[in-house]
C-alpha cells in the first residue's frame, strides 16, 4: 500500500487539502485528529474528568471507535453511534488538544487503529505524529505550515461559512494557544519530510503541489515494485 503521512499545526489547512488531494489521487483520506476528539467527546459524556489521566486512562477500554468510509468520506462513530458533527464543536476540540492529546496511553491505544486503516487501503493520513510515529515507512511525508495569522483567516472564513460568525483577533489567540499545548509536543517532523508553508498558497496551489509530489512518488514506487 501506498501512504502519504500529512503532519502540522492546527489551521495549517491540513484536512482540506488532505482530502483534495485523497480525492484526486483516489486515495482514501483518513482523518486522525477525530480519534483524539472521539475520546474527549466520550470522556465529556461520561463526565470523567479530563485532568485526571489516570480516570481517562480507565475508562480507555470502553471507548468503541470505528472509522468507516464511503462515498460521503470518513464517518466516525462512538459505540455504533455517528458522532462525525458531534466532535467538531469547540469544547471537544479544547478538550482533546488540552488533555486526551497528552496522555500516553490514549496515543498508544489509537496506533493499532490507524496502521490497520493503512493496511487495507493507499491512504492520504493527516495528524501530528503521522510520519514520525504511526507510518514512519510512509512513502511521502509532508509537513504542512503557515503563519499563525494565514491559520486564524482561514479558521475564521471557516466558522463564518458554518454560520458561526467569529472575532478573528479571538480565533488568532486560540490559534496561538493551541500551537503551545499542541504542536511543541505534539507535530514532529521526520527526517525525510518535505516541509510545506502554505503561507500566501492558494488551497489549489497547495493541492497541485501536493499531488504532484505524490504522483512523483508514485511513479518511483511502481518502478521499484517491478
Ligand atoms: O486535527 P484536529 O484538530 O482534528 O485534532 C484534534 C486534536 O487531536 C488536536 O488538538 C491534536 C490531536 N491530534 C493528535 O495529537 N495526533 C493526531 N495524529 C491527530 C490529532
Amino acid at each position: 500500500m501506498f501512504a502519504i503521512a500529512i503532519d502540522g499545526p492546527a489551521g495549517a489547512g491540513k484536512s482540506s487539502v488532505a482530502k483534495a488531494a485523497a480525492k484526486a489521487l483516489g486515495f482514501t483520506y483518513v482523518d486522525t485528529g477525530a480519534l483524539y476528539r472521539t475520546i474527549a467527546l466520550y470522556m465529556l459524556e461520561n463526565h470523567i474528568c479530563l485532568e485526571d489521566s489516570a480516570a481517562v486512562v480507565a475508562a480507555l477500554p470502553d471507548v468503541e471507535i470505528a472509522l468507516e468510509y464511503g462515498p460521503e468520506g470518513q464517518r466516525t462513530l462512538l459505540g455504533g453511534r455517528d458522532v462525525s458533527q458531534a466532535i467538531r464543536t469547540q469544547e471537544v476540540s479544547m478538550a482533546a488538544s488540552k488533555w486526551v492529546a497528552h496522555v500516553p496511553e490514549v496515543r498508544r491505544f489509537l496506533v493499532g487503529l490507524q496502521r490497520e486503516l493503512a493496511q487495507k487501503a493507499h491512504v492520504v493520513m493527516d495528524g501530528r505524529d503521522i510520519g514520525t510515529v504511526i507510518l514512519p515507512e510512509a512513502q511521502l511525508k509532508v509537513f504542512l505550515t503557515a503563519s499563525p495569522e494565514a491559520r486564524a483567516r482561514r479558521r475564521t472564513l471557516q466558522l463564518e461559512e458554518a454560520g458561526e460568525p467569529a472575532d478573528f483577533d479571538q480565533v488568532l489567540r486560540e490559534v496561538v494557544q493551541r500551537d503551545q499545548q499542541d504542536m511543541d509536543q505534539l507535530a514532529k517532523r521526520a527526517p525525510d519530510v518535505v516541509e510545506l508553508d502554505t503561507t500566501g498558497l492558494g488551497f489549489s496551489q497547495v493541492v497541485e503541489t501536493l499531488t504532484g509530489l505524490a504522483r512523483e512518488r508514485i511513479m518511483e514506487y511502481n518502478k521499484e515494485k517491478r
